[in-house]
């Protein structure tokens, strides 16, 4: 008999279900008997005790379906030592709660932060894996998450309708797309969507040179334009800042406009005149049905997980490394970002083929 604990943490995304479904089926594929027990609402389930235990029922018709069935929250890596507001500790709970129900290993389907965690339950001597998810696609270890194309299909799609609008009435948009402190679904979605302009926080921008490649447009004749921004999106002058000034300069920018997308068709405006339009689609990027891309990779992931279970390899994070499915050790991801480096090739191609990043 097997006793396996898991739970979805942090920002949803397309293809949780997806990927619990994936590693109950391998489970099952593994094992005469398991017992499944789901921890609701992400870790604070496990620090609670707060849990369902599931058939293999509970995880069928759901490859298709968005969100989680055991719903997700935020705890946050840098309070994980700082009791919860009724005084519980959290780590020490976490891992009563694991030995209760004597479990033999937890999967945790979560992103930057909650694979910290689950690297730190795993140093705390609980058997853990971890499974790559957030539509940012900046988890370190990984070529890809699950959620990310199924977000870059949303915003692709927000700006091709764009896109159509914009030409109608010779106008100049700006898409603002979700990514956090990174520019993947940014780069890949204005690919995808022709965007004329991208930026995004790797390579911060200089207005004069968004505004120049605007002009440009205008003078071959291009009626519209469209910028895919990223919410991150910094500019050059606010970049060089140090750190604390820096922090300062962003908290101040998001006083003053709803975001970031406001705030350089604010700058455009005031540079060279132009009338901006700004789209924010927002969290419909985390929404819907997973894509049939993140339908495979989910269910792949899923089955590794079940393996590594089997093997009693744990410890461990599932990744994707040059189109197959793997595995690398929790520590190794944990605490590190994967970003955009501007001498990425998909940078230099996206330059090759007219697109500014305002540098
Ligand atoms: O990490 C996923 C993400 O959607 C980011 O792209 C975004 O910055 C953030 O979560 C939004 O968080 P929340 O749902 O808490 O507003």
């Amino acid at each position: 008999m097997k006793r396996i604990g898991m739970l979805t943490s942090g920002g949803d995304c397309q293809a949780l279900n997806a990927t619990m479904r994936g590693v109950v089926k391998g489970l099952h594929g593994c094992f005469k008997e398991v017992e499944i027990y789901g921890f609701l609402e992400g870790y604070k389930g496990l620090i609670y005790g707060n849990y369902q235990k599931l058939s293999p029922d509970d995880f069928s018709g759901i490859l298709t379906k968005g969100g989680t069935i055991l719903g997700s929250s935020r705890t946050p890596f840098k309070e994980l030592d700082i009791p919860t507001p009724d005084g519980l500790d959290k780590v020490k709970s976490m891992k009563e709660n694991y030995k209760k129900l004597k479990l033999d290993c937890l999967v945790v389907l979560g992103g930057n932060g909650s694979q910290k965690t689950a690297n730190r339950l795993s140093e705390e001597g609980l058997n853990v894996i971890g499974l790559p998810k957030t539509i940012d696609n900046d988890l370190w270890g990984t070529d890809m998450t699950f959620g990310f194309q199924s977000a870059v299909d949303i915003a692709t799609n927000a700006i091709d309708c764009i896109h159509t609008t914009a030409s109608s009435h010779g106008r100049v948009f700006i898409v603002e797309v979700m990514g956090h402190k990174v520019g993947w679904i940014t780069l890949h979605a204005g690919i995808a969507s022709g965007a004329d302009v991208i930026l995004i926080p790797e390579i911060p921008y200089d207005i004069k040179k968004v505004c120049a490649a605007l002009e440009n447009r205008t003078k071959e004749g291009k009626g519209f334009s469209i910028l895919a921004v990223a919410e991150g999106a910094i500019s050059k002058e606010v970049a060089k800042l140090p750190k604390k000034e820096r922090k300062q300069a962003v908290t101040d920018a998001a006083a003053k406009y709803p975001s970031v997308a406001y705030e350089v068709a604010d700058k455009i405006k005031q540079y060279s005149g132009m009338d901006i339009r700004v789209t924010v689609p927002g969290h419909t990027q985390r929404g819907g049905s997973p894509c049939p891309y993140d339908r495979v990779i989910s269910s792949r992931f899923g089955a590794k997980a079940a393996e590594l279970i089997k093997k009693e390899d744990f410890g461990k994070l599932v990744v994707m490394k040059n189109n197959d499915v793997t595995a690398i050790p929790l520590s190794e991801s944990a605490g590190k970002l994967k970003y955009v480096s501007p001498d990425d090739n998909i940078v230099k191609n996206a330059k090759m083929l007219g697109i500014s990043f305002g540098d």
